[in-house]
C-alpha cells in the first residue's frame, strides 16, 4: 500500500486499488494529482481520515510575483477537487462535498464526506480523459470544435457558474493577441516574474516532481538546458509575445473562462470548470494550453473585461490538435498527504 502512495500518480492510476475503506481513497487522490496547475507548483495539501477528506491550499508553494493574491492557486487547487470527485463518481458511493467548511480557516478549501448523500455523477469518460491530458504548448491544427463539442465545454463550466467566451470573431481575436503580447512584455521587463519563472523551470528528464520541464516549453537540444539561466537573466518579452502571438492566432479555438464575481468561491468554482473543460476538451480529442497572461497582468486583466464585456476574467484557454507530449512531473500521493 505505502508502495502505491509512493508512485508517480501516473503510474498510480493504473495499480490495482485497495478494496475499501480510507487506503481506498488514499489511492484516488492519484486521479487528483493529475490535475494541472500554476507553473505546476501542485499547491494543495489533502488528508484523510473515517472516509472524510479534507482539501487544504497550500501557501507555501504559492507564485508570489506572477499570482500574488492566490487567485490562479485557489483555481488550480478547484481543479484537483474537482478530479477527485469525479473519481469518486465512478465509486457509485455518496458523497456531500462542503467549500470553505470552516470560516476561520480560508486556507481550507473543501470538506469532501464519503458515505453521506448522493453519488457524485458519474463521466467515465472524463476519468478515463484525466490520464490523457496535458498542457500541450505546441502549435495546434484542425478545425475549431463541433459545435456539440463546445456546447458540452459551456455546459460543463455553467454548472459552476463560469462562463466560456468564444473568441472566435476576427477583430475580438486581433484584441486579444494583442492583450497577450502586451501582457508577455510587461511581465517579462520584471526581473522579479522572471526570477519566479526560472525557479520553476526544469531541465528534461528532471528528477524533481515540480515545475516545467524546458521541452514541455517548447525548448529543444542546448536551449532546454540553458533556458532558465537565460529567462532569469534577459527580458526576452519580445521572444515570447512573437511566439504567444503565433501560437493564438494559430489555434482553431480560444475561449475565456469568466465568473460574476472574484472572490475565493468563484475562484475555487473556476478551477472546478477548469477541470471540465479541458477533460472534456480531451475527451473529444483536443488538447489544450493557457494564454493566462491577460488575467494576471491587472491593467490588462480589466481591458480583457472590457473587451469581452465580462465581469471577472479568470482563464485565457486555446484547444486544438497537436503531436503528442509527454506528461508534467508529478508529487506521488505520500508527498501532499498530512497526518
Ligand atoms: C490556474 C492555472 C494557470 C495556468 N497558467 C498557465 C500559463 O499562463 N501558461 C502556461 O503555459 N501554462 C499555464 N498553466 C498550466 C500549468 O503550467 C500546467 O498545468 C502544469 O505545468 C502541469 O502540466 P500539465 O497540465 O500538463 O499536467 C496554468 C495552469 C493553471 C491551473
Amino acid at each position: 500500500m505505502n508502495d502505491l502512495l509512493a508512485l508517480d500518480p501516473y503510474q498510480a492510476i493504473e495499480a490495482p486499488l485497495p478494496d475499501s475503506g480510507d487506503a481506498r481513497l488514499k489511492a484516488m487522490l492519484a486521479w487528483a494529482l493529475l490535475s494541472p496547475s500554476p507553473h505546476n507548483t501542485q499547491p494543495w495539501s489533502w488528508s484523510i481520515k473515517d472516509g472524510v477528506i479534507d482539501l487544504h491550499a497550500d501557501y507555501a508553494r504559492q507564485l508570489t510575483v506572477s499570482d500574488p493574491d492566490g487567485r490562479e492557486l485557489t483555481i488550480g487547487c478547484g481543479s484537483s477537487l474537482e478530479h477527485l470527485l469525479l473519481r469518486l463518481g465512478q465509486e457509485g458511493v455518496g458523497v456531500t462535498v462542503e467549500e470553505f467548511p470552516d470560516p476561520d480557516d480560508p486556507r481550507h478549501l473543501a470538506r469532501v464526506s464519503v458515505g453521506v448523500g448522493t453519488p457524485y455523477p458519474r463521466h467515465d469518460d472524463l476519468v478515463t480523459a484525466m490520464g490523457a491530458r496535458r498542457t500541450n504548448r505546441r502549435s495546434y491544427s484542425g478545425d475549431p470544435m463541433e459545435a456539440a463539442l463546445r456546447t458540452a465545454l459551456d455546459e460543463a463550466a455553467r454548472e459552476f457558474g463560469v462562463t466560456v467566451t468564444w473568441v472566435s470573431e476576427a477583430d475580438l481575436r486581433k484584441a486579444l493577441v494583442r492583450l497577450i503580447m502586451a501582457s508577455d512584455r510587461e511581465q517579462m521587463e520584471s526581473k522579479e516574474f522572471r526570477h519566479e519563472l526560472a525557479h520553476w523551470m526544469r531541465p528534461k528528464h528532471s528528477r524533481k516532481d515540480d515545475g516545467m520541464e524546458s521541452d514541455l516549453l517548447g525548448q529543444k537540444g542546448v536551449a532546454a538546458y540553458v533556458a532558465p539561466l537565460v529567462v532569469r537573466t534577459f527580458d526576452v518579452g519580445d521572444a515570447q509575445a512573437a511566439k504567444d502571438q503565433q501560437l493564438t492566432e494559430g489555434s482553431p479555438d480560444i475561449a475565456v473562462l469568466s465568473t460574476d464575481s472574484d472572490d475565493a468561491a468563484a475562484r475555487l468554482a473556476t478551477g472546478r470548470a477548469l477541470a471540465r473543460v479541458v477533460l472534456t476538451a480531451m475527451a473529444g480529442g483536443r488538447y489544450s494550453a493557457y494564454m493566462n497572461q491577460p488575467c494576471e497582468v491587472p491593467t490588462s486583466r480589466a481591458k480583457l473585461a472590457a473587451l469581452l464585456g465580462v465581469a471577472h476574467p479568470q482563464l485565457v484557454l486555446r484547444f486544438g490538435h497537436a503531436e503528442p507530449v509527454h506528461p508534467a512531473l508529478r508529487f506521488p500521493v505520500a508527498q501532499v498527504l498530512a497526518d
